[in-house]
């Protein structure tokens, strides 16, 4: 067996947590919407046709903030297709996932199942066929409070009061030429440049992020970033960060390395924020806003053979494995290191498109495998966040080197006097003994553990066998003052709850 050593001390924070890190997203692709959080003839249906099963996973999540409707389905989307009278909403062609919508769902809709799902709406303008006036509108539409067109509108279509969206990104992605109306750096700087000083003028106290890279093995970046802020620095309060990974050659040890170049994307766009603010002379800082992250490989055959043009099509429908857990696992692990300046993070998608959550049309919704780490961290993972300093093992991978098998980032709750550690070991063979050492914490007593293992790494939860992989509880930790000991199992992703 391995052993590590993790040391937390009380005073040694990186910063509290922006609950908005365990957000998520909903785009107007495959069946997300459309037989996923909506479907009218399901025996859950509410009355406004919302499945019911669906909202009270999402519940169980606590999904803070949810981004919507794109993805790349924004930048060819007309809002104005998707309010007043569902009859006489028209049908479009996709063009970005090359689908039907149906445009039954719009925004007043999404803002009313949020709200619902206990949640807040991330709102996405179309800077791919649209610009600055349409965005405009559309924040006139949602926070204006009255006696304007688009605001009178709104409440002409039955929403007396505003929605009140606080945060809004402009466009989606647009580095990529796969986007709808994609653009070089200096087009799309000069134009958020310009939108978000529209949508500002309109609501002062509204949120931007401005698009970063759509990854980071995008041949412009970072100098896209660079160029974007020059423009919008003054403009918006976030730049954003996307990135999915897949085990495609069936390489898991470097598959479970991913979250290692998730760390070094995000320490390199903080670079470049600050690089830019030092240029301006700036005073205010950019935060990120990691609004697509997840595992995304195992429907990519599938969607290659779609048939285009059919409404609600099984896109992008990952059915995930227990090491994509791990890999969940390890990615919140490194968006909680980075909290001092990652304030958003939506995991890519919630329902059934690359999710944690996969309905079954007119029958069960089953909690995937990545379902587990995401909700237990999103629960938990509240208050402020530990700098850990690991000593563990190491390997190299294909592609990353100096891998630690062990890692970990602790969270503390002040109010309800609790200590949560999160831990991984990316070991395939070898359990690890752990001893953690928590520096300024008194009367410690344990809470809860929750172990996360299985046989088999490429066990998945089906609609046949929807607990085919679920965390066990355990009570194995050893307490002796301030040093906790326990096991991390090969494979694994543990919770280990302390009251102090
Ligand atoms: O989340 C799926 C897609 O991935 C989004 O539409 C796009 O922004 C990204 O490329």
């Amino acid at each position: 067996m391995k052993k590590a050593k993790i040391i937390y001390n009380q005073d040694y924070s990186i910063a509290k947590i922006d609950n908005r890190i365990y957000g998520s997203f909903i785009e107007h692709l495959g069946r997300a919407v459309y037989t996923g959080i909506y479907e009218p003839d399901h025996p859950s249906a509410d009355d406004m046709g919302f499945r019911r099963d669906v909202f009270e996973i999402v519940k169980e999540i606590n999904v803070p903030i949810i981004r919507y409707p794109g993805g790349n389905f924004v930048s060819g989307y007309r809002w104005e297709d998707g309010v007043g009278p569902v009859e006489e909403r028209p049908i479009r062609p996709d063009l970005a996932w090359r689908a039907i919508e149906p445009n039954k769902i719009g925004t007043n809709e999404f803002v009313e199942w949020a709200k619902r799902a206990n949640s807040e709406v991330m709102m996405a303008v179309n800077l791919g066929t649209r610009g600055p006036e349409d965005a405009k509108n559309l924040v006139e539409y949602c926070n204006f409070e009255k006696g304007t067109y688009y605001s009178d509108l709104r409440r002409k279509h039955g929403y007396e009061k505003p929605h009140n969206i606080k945060v809004w990104c402009l466009g989606n992605e647009m580095d990529g030429d796969w986007q709808i109306g994609h653009k070089t750096a200096e087009e799309y700087g000069r134009v958020a440049h310009e939108t978000a000083k529209m949508m500002k003028w309109v609501d002062p106290t509204i949120e931007l992020v401005a698009c970063g890279s759509s990854g980071r093995g995008m041949p412009t970046f970072p100098q896209w970033e660079a160029t974007v802020l020059e423009h919008t620095y003054n403009d918006v309060d976030y730049i954003s960060l996307h990135t999915y990974y897949g085990n495609y050659d069936n390489d898991t040890k470097n598959f479970l390395a991913k979250p290692l170049e998730m760390d070094d994307f995000i320490k390199t766009v903080i670079s470049v924020c600050d690089f830019v603010k030092a240029k301006k002379r700036g005073k205010k800082t950019i935060n990120i806003s990691f609004d697509e992250w997840n595992v995304w490989y195992h429907s990519n055959e599938a969607d290659r053979n779609m048939e285009p043009w059919m409404e609600a099509p099984p896109l992008l429908e990952d059915i995930y494995t227990f090491e994509d857990a791990i890999v969940v696992g390890g990615m919140l692990i490194t968006l909680l290191k980075h909290s001092d300046r990652v304030k958003i993070a939506c995991q890519a998608q919630l329902v059934n498109v690359i999710a944690p959550i996969f309905t079954v049309k007119g029958g069960p919704v089953i909690k995937q495998t990545i379902y587990y780490p995401y909700m237990y961290t999103s629960v938990f993972g509240r208050g402020t966040a530990l700098m850990p300093i690991i000593h563990s093992e190491k390997y190299d991978s294909k592609e990353i080197t100096d891998v630690p098998y062990i890692d970990s980032i602790a969270v503390v709750n002040e109010e309800k006097r609790e200590l949560v550690i999160f831990g991984i070991n990316r070991d395939l063979e070898e359990d690890s003994i752990v001893e953690i050492n928590l520096g300024g914490f008194e009367n410690i007593q344990f809470k809860e553990q929750v172990v996360y293992i299985n046989d088999d790494i490429k066990a998945k939860n089906t609609p046949d066998n929807p607990n085919n992989v679920i965390p066990q509880k355990r009570n194995d930790v050893k307490i002796e003052g301030s040093s906790v000991e326990c096991v991390f199992p090969k494979l694994s992703w543990n919770m280990i709850r302390l009251s102090y």
